[in-house]
């Protein structure tokens, strides 16, 4: 590591648990701050160790509650920032808002641009990410962005949980997932099928057409996020009339809002796998969901991020 430049981690109260399990996997301990409220709602910022000069990474994915996670990461950047960090790197598990990534109809936001701008005002010198939404979101920060990907930790559970390529699809639940799917079937060695969805409303999708043959095979719907769950209930229901003989689907943020898991648990999925780039609370744990941990991933990118070196060879492995 470099010893000009001292590695500190630190987190704020998005995911505080993530946050320790890459503190331990770099051996280090978790950099002490106070992040709290004032009596009106305005957050608190008190960094309880000099950062002058240090490298500083914070992980904080934007989860809900959204706006208070967003909120949060911005001022301890400026906290930082000001307390004369040599870098500060918001490390970003998941990136919130950024659904919103164009302009479908007139009048509409793109927030994940809005967020992105929000983030290099707020003093980023790099951005790290997981998985964003779409990867042309790297374009909006004016900075480096590190984008890793955990797909091949999501491939490597099916490989080691002794699938059979040859009777195994992937199956994107959208036509923006195709590029995702595809690199996934690639993983596994595995054919491809392809849902085409539309969105009558926000937050509800109806499924249109089909490409693809599951009868008798093993379908993965693979996506970035499962949210309210309707997408793959409707890709879950789909795939069950054209006959395939086992139904899971896997996802890197398991964002699962309102009833979107109890939902789930009443679907013909049969094992939805997640990653824990957000946390999940114990009543939602339910036994069909199998959370993997990132924390290896974020913490081997932090570490070559720190001293310099490439981050591509962890596309390729994610090594344990
Ligand atoms: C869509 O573009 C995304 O990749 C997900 O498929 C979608 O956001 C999932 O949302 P929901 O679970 O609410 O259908």
């Amino acid at each position: 590591m470099s010893d000009q430049n001292e590695l500190k981690l630190f987190t704020g109260n998005a995911h505080p648990e993530l946050a320790q399990k890459v503190a331990e996997r770099l051996g280090i301990e978790l950099g002490r701050l106070t992040v709290s409220r004032f009596s009106d709602g305005e957050i608190r910022v008190k960094i309880e160790e000099s950062i002058r000069g240090c490298d500083v990474f914070i992980l904080q994915p934007t989860c809900a509650p959204v706006n208070e996670s967003l909120m949060e990461l911005l001022v301890l950047q400026d906290a930082f920032k000001r307390a004369s960090a040599h870098r500060v790197v918001p490390v970003i598990p998941y990136y919130g808002y950024a659904r919103q990534d164009k302009k479908l109809k007139p009048r509409e936001p793109i927030t994940a641009k809005l967020i992105a701008d929000l983030i290099m005002t707020a003093g980023a010198d790099r951005i790290f990410a997981l998985d964003l939404h779409a990867g042309q979101i790297q374009g909006f920060f004016n900075a480096p962005v590190d984008h890793l990907h955990a797909a091949p930790l999501l491939a490597r559970y099916y490989v080691e949980s002794g699938l059979k390529a040859s009777e195994t699809v992937v199956v994107s639940p959208d036509v923006g997932g195709v590029e995702r799917a595809t690199i996934f079937s690639e993983y596994l060695g595995s054919g491809l099928a392809i849902i085409a969805k539309r969105r009558p409303a926000p937050n509800q999708c109806e499924v249109t057409e089909f490409i693809g043959d599951v009868n008798h095979k093993t379908a993965i719907l693979v996506d970035d996020l499962i949210d309210t769950g309707g997408s793959a209930l409707q890709a879950a229901g789909l795939l069950a009339e054209r006959g395939a003989s086992r139904i899971l689907a896997c996802c890197t943020h398991p964002v699962l809002s309102g009833d979107a898991l109890r939902k789930l648990d009443a679907s013909p999925l049969e094992e939805i796998v997640v990653t824990d780039t957000i946390p999940i609370p114990q009543q939602k744990r339910i036994p069909k969901l199998k959370i993997l941990s990132v924390a290896p991933i974020l913490a081997d990118a932090i570490r070559r991020i720190h001293c310099h070196q490439s981050v591509s060879t962890l596309f390729e492995t994610n090594s344990q």
